[in-house]
């Protein structure tokens, strides 16, 4: 069973799945171990110049052809994506007029993303490419849903732990419910007041979700913490390090990100590496060290092989991420390597 196989990537085809993790040249990682592949990093692969890998035996006879299959793959992921957004719309709806939620459905909902756990790129693709820009409050809650679940699965928590982060993450804004819609909708700046009424959802969520029976104290916790910073300058305690939950410190770095990828999708500079940088200057002190750089370093490495458009309006190509700077990856220009930690006034404008 699993057995070993090491292919020619010619013979490689969509939904094989990857028995080691997959280097380039330069010691970059393309492709981590236990990936499904798709017609895209198949693509990756043969452009890095690899000719052989090694893919687990099973699922092979059945990989069809690579375009169509992959194609309705991405479909299908997209339609279940939306899917989990329209279920999660009608329990707001419901706590918004005063119904009881069960957490039944709140575990329907998770099922349904937690069997998307192994579709990493699409996940990526979906949050940071293919974003909705409205209806943010549903996606939201889906998209941190989702990057908690990868967190989760990147810190190698136990499969029981990952589902009920992505429980977590759906139900962290919950409390949002509660707030005025006036103030969550508002398009300037809040006032002093209105951002006081706005810092309590994470309270109002606790309490909306204590009721539901047989839920577990360590979403709860993680509700009603996920806006509590390392350094204590979080609410609604004010906690810090060690004493917030691991549950919360993972939503806190999901939130940010979709948050930060989101802001950045409105001011149409919609680019992951922008968010990277920001994520990695910005956040220090702020989120947990080893949480974050989890994240970073590990899904900065699903844009090894990306074609980007620069400032200057040239093509390029990234071939090696620096983990000391995210967001500033070795790109190719035609046949010149440009580091971009080093060469100023060269910037990642769009990724293709
Ligand atoms: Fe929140």
């Amino acid at each position: 069973m699993n057995r070993k196989v090491q292919i020619d990537i010619d013979a490689c085809k969509p939904r094989m799945v990857t028995a080691e993790t997959i280097y380039s040249d330069y010691g970059a990682i393309i492709v981590w171990e236990n990936t499904v592949l798709d017609a895209l990093t198949i693509n990756r692969l043969k452009i890095f110049g690899v000719d052989k890998i090694w893919v687990y035996d099973y699922g092979m006879t059945d990989s069809g052809s690579e375009g169509p299959q992959s194609r309705s793959e991405a479909e299908m992921f997209i339609e279940s994506y939306e899917n989990d957004a329209e279920q999660f719309k009608e329990i707001l709806h419901d706590l918004s007029v005063g119904k009881t939620v069960s957490i039944e459905k709140t575990v329907q909902i998770a099922d349904s993303i937690y069997a998307k756990k192994d579709q990493r790129r699409q996940i990526i693709e979906c949050i940071t490419q293919i974003r909705k820009v409205d209806e943010y409050t549903y996606y939201h809650s889906i998209n941190v849903s989702m990057l908690a679940m990868l967190i989760g699965k990147w810190l190698r928590l136990r499969p029981e732990d990952t589902h009920l982060l992505v429980q977590a993450g759906l139900l962290h804004d919950i409390g949002k419910s509660r707030i005025p819609t006036e103030i969550i909708n508002k398009p300037g700046a809040l006032t002093e007041e209105e951002a006081a009424e706005m810092k309590k959802h994470s309270e109002y969520g606790y309490y909306l979700i204590q009721y539901m029976d047989g839920i577990d104290r360590r979403i709860q916790e993680a509700v009603l913490y996920h806006h509590e910073r390392e350094d204590g300058s979080g609410y609604p305690m004010g906690l810090k390090g060690d004493q917030i939950p691991l549950f919360a410190k993972i939503l806190a770095v999901a939130d940010t990100f979709d948050a930060m990828t989101a802001e950045r999708a409105y001011k149409s500079k919609n680019t992951p590496f922008h968010v990277f940088q920001l994520m990695q200057n910005d956040c220090f002190g702020y989120l947990d060290t080893i949480v974050l750089n989890t994240f970073l370093s590990n899904i900065s490495h699903y844009y090894i092989g990306n074609k980007v458009r620069l400032n200057d309006g040239r093509i390029a190509e990234v071939i090696y991420i620096n983990p000391q700077q995210y967001g500033k990856p070795v790109i190719k220009i035609g046949d010149e390597y440009v580091d971009l930690t080093i060469t100023k006034g060269i910037k990642i404008q769009e990724l293709l």
